[in-house]
Order: C-alpha cells, then structure tokens, then sequence
C-alpha cells in the first residue's frame, strides 16, 4: 500500500513538471524521477529522467505515487487522460503543496490536489481532485471547485464561486461572488467575471488596442 514516505514519479518533463518537482522540494519530499514519451533532459537537478511511459507497466502501483507534471491549457485534454489511464492501472496521485501557500484549516483538498507558491485558500472552500491552484492565485471562502479544473497565476475567485469540471480560469481573471462557471468553460487571461456562464463558453474581455504613438 502506497505511504507518504512511498517515493513519487512525476508525469511531464516540461514547465510545469519542473514547478511541481521544486514544490515537491521545497517540502521535503523524496522524487525517484520524471517519465515522459519525449523527455526534455536527462536529468534536473540530479533526479534522472527515467523513460517514457512504458515504465508505469513495470512499476508496482502500491510502490510509488504519482504527480501530474503536465500543465493544465485550454483546449487540451493531455493532464486529464494522462491521469485518467494512470488511475486505471492502480496508480495513486498525491497532492502537491507548496510550503508558502496559505490554506484554511478546514478546507477541503481531494487526491492529486496541487496548490503552488503564494496561493491562498480561504474558509469552507472545497477543491476536486486534479484541480491546480497556481502560483499566487486566491480562492476567497467556500468556494466549491469540481474536478481537473485550473486556477491559473494570479487569478481570483471571490466568495461562494462554484467551478464545474475541467474549468479554466485564465491567469489574472476575476470571478465575482456566487458566480458558477459551467463544465468545460475557459476564462480568458485578465477577464472579469460578473455573470455566471454556461458550459463548453469561451469568455475573453475586449481586446487591448495597441496603435502607433503620434506623439
Ligand atoms: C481566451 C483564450 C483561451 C483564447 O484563446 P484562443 O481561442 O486560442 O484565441 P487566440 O489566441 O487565437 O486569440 C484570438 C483573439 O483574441 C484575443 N485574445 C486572446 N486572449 C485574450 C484575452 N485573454 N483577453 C482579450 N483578448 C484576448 C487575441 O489577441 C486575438 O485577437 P485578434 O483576433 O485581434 O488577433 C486565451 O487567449 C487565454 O486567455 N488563455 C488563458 C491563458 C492562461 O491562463 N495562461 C496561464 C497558463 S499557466
């Protein structure tokens, strides 16, 4: 039975595998290495690269635990059916949390969980399994976020906002009190949000005009 001293493999060898291995330093935990079908180094910081995904058939599931290092974009469903063939085969996710985030005692995080540096998680929130709280992003109180949805950098949900599955709230955006954004929805980088939205939306803000200076 996997243990939280178990050592973990991580899914990814780009950007956001290299953010969750230093949180994972950060607090302390041991990492075996990364697995990837196209690995972009043999090693980072002295932990190896190990192959590509054929490894997870030769590794006992209750042996390690996984971390999903594939960032979470709009339009790509990689993060989610990475994870999703992983947990068919017995593998176990462990979630990632960032020594300096702040997190109200009684929130709720379920299994896969990754809060990175400066994120703040207020009262009576709730975040589903998968979902990314990303560097200095703010979840105001009782917040209920379903399952694979990403808060990217900087972004703000206020009071009692509700997030179905596979949300994305771009980086920077706004999502007013008692908001409910649908399944599949994506908030565009910088948008406020006053209104609730349907599922399967895209929502960006007007465009930021850029002219030639006359004077
Ligand atoms: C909203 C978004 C999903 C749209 O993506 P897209 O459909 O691929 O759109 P495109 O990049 O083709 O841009 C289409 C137009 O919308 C504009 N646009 C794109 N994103 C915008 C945004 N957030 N706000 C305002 N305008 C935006 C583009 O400038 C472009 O304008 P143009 O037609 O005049 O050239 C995307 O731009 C976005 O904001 N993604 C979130 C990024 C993010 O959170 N990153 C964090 C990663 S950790």
């Amino acid at each position: 039975m996997n243990s939280s001293d178990s050592p973990i493999i991580i899914l990814g060898t780009g950007g956001h595998a290299r953010i969750v291995a230093d949180t994972l330093l950060c607090s302390g935990q041991r990492i075996q290495g990364f697995i990837d079908p196209v690995a972009q180094f043999s090693a980072w910081r002295e932990i190896p690269y190990l192959g590509n995904d054929d490894i997870l058939a030769r590794v006992p599931p209750s042996t390690v635990r996984l971390v999903n290092g594939i960032g979470s974009v709009p339009f790509s469903d990689t993060r989610f059916t990475v994870a999703a063939k992983a947990e068919s085969l017995g593998f176990v996710f462990c979630q990632v949390i960032h020594p300096s985030a702040v997190i109200a005692a009684d929130t709720k995080l379920a299994a896969g969980v990754q809060i990175l540096a400066g994120a703040i998680i207020q009262t009576g929130s709730i975040i589903g399994k998968h979902s990314i709280v990303n560097t200095a992003a703010r979840i105001d109180h009782d917040c209920r976020i379903a399952e694979f949805c990403h808060i990217a950098p900087g972004a703000t949900l206020c009071g009692s906002v509700q997030l179905a599955q596979r949300v994305h709230i771009g980086a920077g955006a706004t999502i007013i009190q008692e908001i409910d954004v649908g399944a599949d929805t994506v908030i565009g980088a910088g948008t406020t949000i006053t209104k609730s939205i349907d599922s399967m939306q895209v929502v960006r803000s007007p465009e930021v005009v850029t002219e030639a200076r006359r004077r």
